[in-house]
């Protein structure tokens, strides 16, 4: 349970929520939802106890299993099932046993001896924790994820981000804590996980606040939906699954929108009635009064208008290049013994439309990034053709400078860029003057999205190669970036399970992976993405 008593979060000199207050008991299955921006990493991020409130209280009455949205870094050598089982104290244990295994083994006596007795006592430590049962839960749970043996002996530290996120939802759910915090916890699995976690949810006994996008996910879960209405710092609290609350919300925006309108105009009938009185000396003060009350009207009703805009996108024309910028031949990649894939070809032409599906594993975002020369491959080549110019759009935003502010990596990708240019893409994609001096490490998820979509376009690439570009986004900025990608004259190659964007791609061939196989793309391959 987590008690929130009149909370208040601000950064810089922004309030994202003022004065909220409720709880997340046992029952309560909350999707928190509001744009990209909002603040719903932060609230969240609060509640479990990693940052404080610059306002109120926050009482945590159990022990709180938290999802962050960036997989955070700890220690990168633990092997991933480790990490899992060290959820309920059950990997030291286990440690220790297959060291008394070994030495029970030993030739020098003594040592055998101590051994020995020292096994029972692990034992009965292990059985206590959920023993053997424990054990295959977890490897329950992990299969679920999507996440096979092969990843799971391998030390945290060489597994990808989005393998290093499911780990760590694997860990969470396994832990057994009443409470869960889970922010965006789809993004990274495919269709089978998804389904898998949204039955897990479903029938969850204690309480959880999820962030999604996923609207089906928050259909199927949720009891309760928070609101986090960025223009007014409000957390607002609807009582209802999301159906119900869709309804209610337009509801409520129709009225506030009314209210809006009967403010504007009552704000312009004072103004009025102050420009009459001012005239006479016995009335100014009560007219400066009056003056001063509609301002702060009107002063309320524009923040709001300001922060409704979603980024009105057009990618810029691509750099001119040869019939075919891209081609690699005869790649293959594996891991230690284990194969990813092999014999890919793959010619992309100018202006061209490429879809990459395969299951999880199956090398997707590996094939990308040694197209994008970050990765070198086993066997094969990848060569560049005339006038090539490369926009990688990675899952992890490995390609921002998180470092650098939100200006210095649009400049790093396009220096020849003006004062005015950098300013109209910056607008373009939704920031804001202050914005634009963040360090890129302080910006929400979709935030960095919008800012690693503008820096790959803005350097005038003319072959986008987008892994899961849609994760993260709001849907208005999901829209608008789809829209976009509709009539950008580039080639776009793209990994995604979203289904929409796929539709809005229109690609012309598909790559399936492990087997390197292309075809021309057909109606029942959209079956398959959303699988993928
Ligand atoms: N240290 C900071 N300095 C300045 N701004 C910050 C800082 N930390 C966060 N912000 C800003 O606070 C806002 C809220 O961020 P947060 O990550 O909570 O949003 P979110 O609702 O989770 O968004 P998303 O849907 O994109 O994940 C963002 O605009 C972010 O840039
Ligand atoms: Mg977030």
């Amino acid at each position: 349970m987590i008690t929130a008593h009149g909370v208040e979060l601000r950064v810089g000199a922004r309030v994202l929520l003022s004065e909220a207050t409720f709880r997340v008991a046992s029952g309560d299955r909350i999707g928190l939802v509001g744009r990209n921006g909002a603040g719903k990493t932060t609230l969240t991020k609060t509640l479990a106890g990693e940052t404080q409130p610059t306002g109120g209280q926050i009482v945590r009455g159990t022990d709180i299993g938290y999802l962050p949205q960036d997989p955070r870094t700890g220690d990168l050598d633990v092997l991933a099932m480790d990490r899992v089982l060290s959820a309920r104290g059950l990997d030291k244990v286990i440690t220790k046993m297959r060291e008394a295994e070994g030495e029970m083994a030993s030739a020098d006596e003594a040592t055998q001896t101590a051994a020995m007795e020292r096994y029972p006592k692990l034992e009965a430590r292990f059985l206590a924790a959920g023993g053997y049962a424990a054990e295959s839960e977890a490897q329950i749970i992990t299969a679920n994820l999507g996440l096979d043996d092969r990843v799971l002996a391998q030390p945290l530290g060489t597994l990808s981000g989005g393998q290093r996120r499911r780990i760590e939802l694997a860990r969470i759910l396994f832990s057994g804590v009443e409470t869960l915090l889970l922010d965006e916890p789809t993004n990274h699995l495919d269709a089978d996980s998804i389904i898998w976690l949204r039955d897990y949810l479903k029938a969850y006994n204690g309480g959880f606040i999820v962030i999604s996008h996923d609207v089906d996910l928050l259909r199927a879960t949720v009891n309760k939906v928070f609101h986090l209405d960025a223009n007014r710092g409000e957390l607002d609290q609807y009582n209802m699954g999301w159906d119900t609350y869709l309804e209610q919300r337009e509801t409520d925006e129709r009225r506030r929108r009314r209210e809006r309108a009967n403010a504007e105009k009552k704000a312009g009938t004072l103004l009025a009635q102050a420009e009459k009185m001012r005239a006479k000396a016995t009335k100014a003060t009560a007219a400066q009064n009056m003056i001063k009350r509609a301002e702060k009207m009107l002063g309320g009703l524009e923040n709001e208008r300001a922060a409704d805009r979603v980024a009105k996108l057009r990618f810029p024309t691509p750099a001119p290049c040869g019939r075919t910028p891209l081609t690699a031949s005869g790649l293959s990649k594996a891991y230690g013994s284990q194969e990813v894939f092999a014999g890919v070809d793959l010619a992309i032409d100018r202006g061209s439309r490429v879809v990459i599906l395969g299951f999880n594993g199956a090398g997707k975002t590996t094939l990308l990034r040694i197209l994008a020369g970050v990765e070198a491959p086993d066997t094969g080549e990848v060569e560049p053709g005339h006038g090539l110019k490369l926009g990688y759009y990675a899952q992890e935003h490995d390609t921002l400078d998180m470092d650098a502010t939100v200006v210095e990596n649009l400049r790093h990708a396009a220096p020849d860029l003006t004062d005015t240019q950098v300013r109209s893409v910056l607008g373009s994609f939704l920031f804001s003057g202050d914005d634009a001096e963040k360090p890129a490490n302080v910006l929400s998820g979709g935030e960095k999205t919008r800012l690693a979509l503008a820096t790959i376009v803005v350097s005038g690439a003319n072959v986008l190669l987008l892994d899961e570009p849609t994760n993260n986004l709001d849907p208005a900025s999901r829209a608008e970036i789809l829209g976009a990608l509709k009539t950008y004259e580039g080639a776009v190659v793209m990994v995604t399970h979203d289904d929409g964007a796929v539709e809005a791609l229109e690609p012309e061939r598909v790559l399936l992976l492990p087997d390197g196989d292309e075809d021309l793309w057909n109606d029942s391959y959209q079956e398959l993405v959303s699988l993928a």
